[in-house]
């Protein structure tokens, strides 16, 4: 009786997974067989109540319908999946003809661009960057670049004093002392950053930026100045810029100079950007001052150096053809956008 009984079962059980119509419903078909008190898990424990002969007959009969019953929960179960499977990537179909849409691409700012640019020149040229404190000390800004108390030439970089002794910084150079007390000769330093001065027009601005290089090694000479900034001015501007060397005066260098390229607009003839001279003026530099290297611990005798500080707005003012040096600082999105 009880093994009609569980043929019909079996029977019942593989219609019902063959008609399944999803996971849930195959799920459902697998708890009502197999479960803790599914059809098949009842009629195992109905072997107590066989007669012992009848028993192995029966036993067999329970392992074959439930090995039936879970091959067919498999391959249907396998189906599902595929099928599940097949529609995700039906729906998931990237059309690789499709034209792109663009996001919008943004810019590097004129001045980190040029920062970007000028110290990758001088990392190649074997230079270290570094940077200093932008709250500087009196010490570090005016005395120890051999500017003292009351020298005339603090006039010109008249800055921002928060006690008589605390400013904020009028000029990169003054992380020449800085390095210098650090480092042991020979060494090739430059250092980018922010300067402030209490000057403001077209052309200056309260904040600006500087990039200041320093080297210091036994043997250096102007022609060593002379030839790397010509190289470094090339790579910037051009191979057909042309460079001029004027004298100038700066307490911390001697002799000193003032660097000209010729006008990357109108290459020399003269345009609107360089005023019609054909030249525009960049950079400050000279032999350092044995002076300067004395008062930072770096005996004169053996060592010399060269550096330069360039006025990076004005640099990216006239790599960008920009007039005002107030469109730097506006943040001006229909400015910012031109950049790209
Ligand atoms: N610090 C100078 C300035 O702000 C620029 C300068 C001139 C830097 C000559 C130097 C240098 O290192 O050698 O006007």
């Amino acid at each position: 009786m009880l093994l009609d009984e569980l043929v019909k079962i079996k029977e019942d059980l593989l219609k019902e997974i063959q008609s399944a119509s999803s996971q849930k419903e195959l799920n459902d078909v697998r708890i009502k067989a197999l479960g803790k008190s599914g059809l098949i898990t009842s009629a195992s424990k109905g072997m107590r109540d066989v007669s012992p002969e009848d028993r192995p007959k029966l036993g067999a009969l329970i392992n074959e319908v439930r090995t039936a019953i879970e091959q067919a929960l498999q391959v249907k179960g396998e189906k599902f999946e595929q099928e599940a499977l097949n529609k995700r990537l039906e729906e998931e179909k990237i059309d690789i003809t499709e034209p792109s849409k663009f996001g919008k691409v943004g810019a590097l700012h004129p001045i980190p661009d040029v920062i970007d640019r000028l110290t990758d020149i001088c990392v190649d040229m074997g230079f270290s960057v570094v940077e200093g404190p932008e709250i500087e000390t009196d010490y570090y800004n005016f005395e120890a670049m051999n500017i003292p108390k009351n020298h005339p030439s603090r006039d010109m970089q008249d800055t921002f004093f928060i006690t008589d002794e605390i400013l904020l910084r009028s000029q990169t150079s003054a992380v020449q002392a800085r390095e210098m007390e650090k480092r042991k000769p020979p060494f090739k330093i430059v250092c980018p950053g922010k300067t402030y001065r209490n000057d403001s027009d077209a052309t200056h601005s309260p904040i600006f930026h500087q990039l200041e290089g320093l080297v210091v090694d036994e043997n250096i000479s102007m022609a060593d100045l002379k030839s790397m900034l010509t190289i470094l001015m090339k790579r910037l501007y051009g191979e057909d810029t042309m460079i001029r060397f004027r004298p100038s005066f700066f307490p911390f260098t001697e002799p000193s100079i003032e660097v000209d390229v010729s006008c990357p607009n109108c290459h020399g003839k003269g345009c609107n950007i360089c005023k019609g001279s054909g030249m525009l003026e960049l950079l400050g530099a000279g032999v350092v001052n044995p002076k300067v290297l004395e008062m930072s611990g770096i005996d004169s005798k053996k060592y010399r150096g060269f550096a330069f500080g360039f006025g990076l707005d004005r640099t990216a003012m006239i790599l960008n053809s920009i007039s005002n040096i107030k469109s730097l600082y506006k943040n001006d999105i229909r400015f910012l956008n031109q950049m790209k």
